[in-house]
């Protein structure tokens, strides 16, 4: 049998654990139309989220079109667009049907149409080069919204941070808000992971998209449902693993999706070969964070002398009391000034955030500078 664990794909069916509570939630946010802003730290399961989530609108509410659009990379307006003229399909997945519609809807701009021979679905390009962006965006949001008065749309805007990046970044997103904002049958789900720039765009007076939508942020997984899954994921190849050990997993990962997801990869691989021994939790642990090690490598040597210091700090004194003089001196910082300064920047680029103490965010890479540094 196929090894069912996962850690690099988006998971869905059999694959996706649980989140029955978030399901339920963001199907009534579409069916009501709620705006909402689904974030958390990298790798918590977002995307397969909205994946499933539309699956099961694809069962109850077959009614509603779902509209997935990855802005990863994208680094203009024009991508933005691009991105979601490419899902347009959806809306009417017969060539002929896509072309009255954008042909009643569009007629202020060029566009081709082609047929996508992986999938066979017709995929539009607009001509920009003809038209003024502001004019597209008019245009695609017009279409957008006529076609919604007569079926709900959900669009699911994923990497949303990837906005803020733009060289007309608040202007866009001002542009971009007045339209959302007269779509009553449209739910938009903004979706990311870089916290610093989408509580810029969604808490700040200033911006365009303040308090445009219901923040929902999303944690890991309990242990409650993760253990189940995990026994069934695992009987289903005839291996046994203990409930405790599960428990353990589920503990030493912090509840971690991907995490969880890769222990048990490696953990399913061993136990083909070998029975469960003492040292079977230590050794798979040991190999998930070596899967790591290229990616730690580079983050760690992309540091400066002082931030490799910080996190030292916080890793010694468990993100407390750092400023005392035996703290440090420990690690061989001069003035509690140079800490100030790298904790600042060592959180902006989320490597650390603050929950009453400072934490290495990440699990797998305090484990790994534990190991290595
Ligand atoms: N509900 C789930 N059940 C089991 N595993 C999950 C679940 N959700 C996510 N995972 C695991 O976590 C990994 C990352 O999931 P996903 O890509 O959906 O997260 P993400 O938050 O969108 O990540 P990114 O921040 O990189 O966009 C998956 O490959 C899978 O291993
Ligand atoms: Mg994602």
């Amino acid at each position: 049998m196929k090894n069912p664990f996962t850690f690099s794909n988006i998971v869905t069916g059999p694959n996706f654990c649980n989140r029955k509570k978030e399901l339920k939630d963001l199907l009534e946010f579409i069916r009501s139309s709620q705006n909402v802003l689904l974030y958390s730290h990298r790798r918590t399961g977002k995307t397969s989220l909205i994946r499933q989530v539309f699956l099961c609108l694809k069962e109850q509410n077959p009614d509603i079109k779902a509209l997935y659009i990855d802005l990863y990379g994208t680094t203009s307006e024009r991508e933005f667009m691009s991105r979601i003229f490419q899902q347009l399909n959806v809306l009417e997945s017969g060539t002929d049907k896509l072309l009255s519609l954008l042909k009643n809807s569009i007629d202020k701009f060029s566009f081709q149409i082609s047929i996508d021979p992986a999938t066979g679905s017709p995929t539009i390009s607009p001509a920009f080069k003809a038209a003024d962006e502001n004019l597209v965006l008019k245009n695609l949001m017009g279409l957008l919204e006529k076609f919604s008065l007569k079926r709900k749309i959900v669009i699911a805007l994923d990497e949303f941070q990837e906005v803020a990046r733009y060289a007309n970044a608040e202007a866009f997103e001002k542009q971009l808000r007045s339209y959302i904002q007269q779509h009553e049958n449209i739910c938009y789900i903004f979706s990311g992971s870089q916290q610093h720039l989408l509580s810029a765009m969604f808490q700040s007076k200033g911006r365009a998209f303040y308090q445009q939508a219901a923040s929902y942020p999303l944690h890991e997984i309990e242990t409650e449902h993760y253990l189940p899954w995990m026994k069934e994921m695992f009987d289903a190849g005839n291996i046994s693993v203990s409930t405790d050990h599960l428990a353990e997993i589920v503990e030493r990962f912090g509840n971690h999706p991907m995490y969880i997801q890769l222990f048990c990869f490696f953990l399913w691989r061993e136990l083909q070969d070998s029975p469960w021994d003492d040292r079977t939790m230590d050794r798979i642990e040991r190999a998930v964070i070596d899967q790591k090690n290229l990616e730690y490598q580079m983050l760690w040597d992309n540091l400066t002398i002082n931030q490799k210091k910080t996190l030292k700090l916080v890793l010694m004194n468990d993100g407390r009391n750092l400023f005392t003089a035996e703290a440090l001196t420990a690690v061989n910082i001069s003035t509690a000034s140079i800490v100030t300064r790298c904790l600042k920047s060592l959180f902006e680029k989320e490597i650390l955030v603050k929950n009453g103490k400072y934490i290495i965010q990440d699990l797998v890479l305090r484990k790994w500078i534990a190991l290595n540094v």
